[in-house]
């Protein structure tokens, strides 16, 4: 196309609307709220399943019977310990740095101890795949430890990968309701359509680069404060508003400066996220459990006072926020979370890419001059 026909075309801010992959792993009804996974309802899959179970729905199109869930489960929890190096790393990392920069980190090193990075193949992939979703967890729960000045620890086999983390993290077994917690946690963050992590990663697949890059990738696309970042950001607010009395105040002088309240909002959504509500659910029954309840009562009113404002919803990240607090996750530690869950999601995409891959590469319009005259450096100003 010439410059003089660039007019002709117009760019869609934000890809708004633009369709840029066929896919059957999610799908976002945005308008009556609801979100599938391969076709099943997320409600069911909150109620029903372990996230074993839909993992290996994400990754294989199908529900797996018992035997092959516990298989797959305990393939995955065989993966979690990471090269000696890798935890070296975590350990000369500055303690201010964030944890989601140094886990982009971690996982591009992790790319230099796998056997099969630069192997393409569907069953070198599939491997891959494993391993990065086994260790992710690991990286973050080591990361904090380190950081703590506590020693790390090794995965217990008895434990599926949500329950692991919680152990690896805190070193105490999680209850049975902190277990499922973390557990339907990370089944509701698994995957979400085409959101700007996951066609980060996408692209970066279509290039035929490898499965580390595009995960590297993705974790910097999620670390953004309007997108993955946002769960820090609810924590951080919720515990700068004193007392559910003063919230509406607190919410009101927050939308009288044009700020944005983080966790509500979405560009899919125009009605409630269906993970909310099994969210919620969580929050106030891990605050009540553990004297918090004055936490999830801040929240349910900051939730009450932006909806009567803005008409708008909290999304996956205001309810992730106080789940995950009461579980003991600091706050600074939430998106890497976010993207252990994630990384579920990320490498159905990333296969599903390779399977029907060709190069994504949009275009631009170009907005620039076109007849500026050249002067040499020695005759610049
Ligand atoms: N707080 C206050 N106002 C908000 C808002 C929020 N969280 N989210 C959207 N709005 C308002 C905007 O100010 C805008 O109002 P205006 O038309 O009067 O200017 C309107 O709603 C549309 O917002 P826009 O930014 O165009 O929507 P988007 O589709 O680009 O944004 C998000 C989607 C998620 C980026 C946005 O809702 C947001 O910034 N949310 C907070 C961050 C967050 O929670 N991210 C996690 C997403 S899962």
């Amino acid at each position: 196309m010439s410059i003089e026909t660039q007019e002709e075309k117009a760019a869609i801010r934000g890809l708004e609307g633009v369709v840029a992959a066929d896919t059957t792993i999610s799908f976002v009804d945005g308008v009556h709220g609801r979100l599938l996974y391969q076709g099943y309802d997320i409600h069911d899959i909150a109620e029903e399943m372990t996230y074993a179970e839909t993992v290996f729905l994400l990754w294989r199109g199908r529900l797996p019977n018992l035997a092959e869930r516990d298989a797959f489960r305990s393939e995955i929890v065989a993966e979690m310990r990471l090269p000696s190096q890798v935890v070296e790393m975590l350990r000369l990392t500055p303690p201010n740095s964030h944890p989601m920069a140094v886990l982009r980190t971690a996982v591009s090193m992790l790319a230099n101890f796998d056997p099969d990075v630069e192997n393409l193949s569907s069953e070198a992939n599939w491997r891959k795949a494993k391993r990065l979703l086994a260790q992710v967890p690991t990286i973050i729960a080591d990361l904090h430890r380190i950081r703590s000045g506590l020693p790390v620890l090794s995965p217990d086999p008895n434990f599926d990968v949500p329950a692991n983390f919680l152990y690896m993290l805190r070193g105490s077994a999680p209850t049975a309701l902190e277990r499922r917690a973390m557990e339907v946690l990370m089944v509701l963050l698994a995957d979400h359509e085409l959101n700007a992590s996951t066609f980060t990663a996408r692209v970066i697949a279509s290039t035929l680069s490898d499965m580390h890059s595009a995960i590297s990738g993705a974790l910097g696309a999620l670390k953004g404060s309007l997108h993955g970042g946002a769960n820090q950001r609810v924590m951080e607010m919720i515990l700068d508003i004193p007392d559910v009395g003063t919230v509406q105040d607190y919410i009101a002088g927050m939308l009288e400066n044009k700020k944005r309240i983080m966790g509500f909002g979405h560009r899919v959504y125009r009605t409630e996220d269906p993970r909310t509500r099994h969210l919620r659910k969580y929050s106030e029954l891990l605050c009540e459990t553990n004297n918090q309840q004055e936490l999830h009562d801040i929240a349910r009113r900051v939730e009450q006072t932006v909806v009567e404002a803005k008409g708008i919803y909290p999304n996956v990240d205001f309810y992730s926020a106080t789940v995950q607090h009461a579980l003991g996750v600091p706050p600074e530690y939430f998106t890497t979370v976010f993207a252990a869950a994630r990384t579920a999601g990320w490498i159905a995409h990333i296969i599903e890419q390779y399977a029907d891959n060709r190069l994504i590469r949009p275009t631009s319009r170009y907005v620039g001059e076109t007849t500026l005259t050249f002067v040499p450096i020695s005759q610049r100003p």
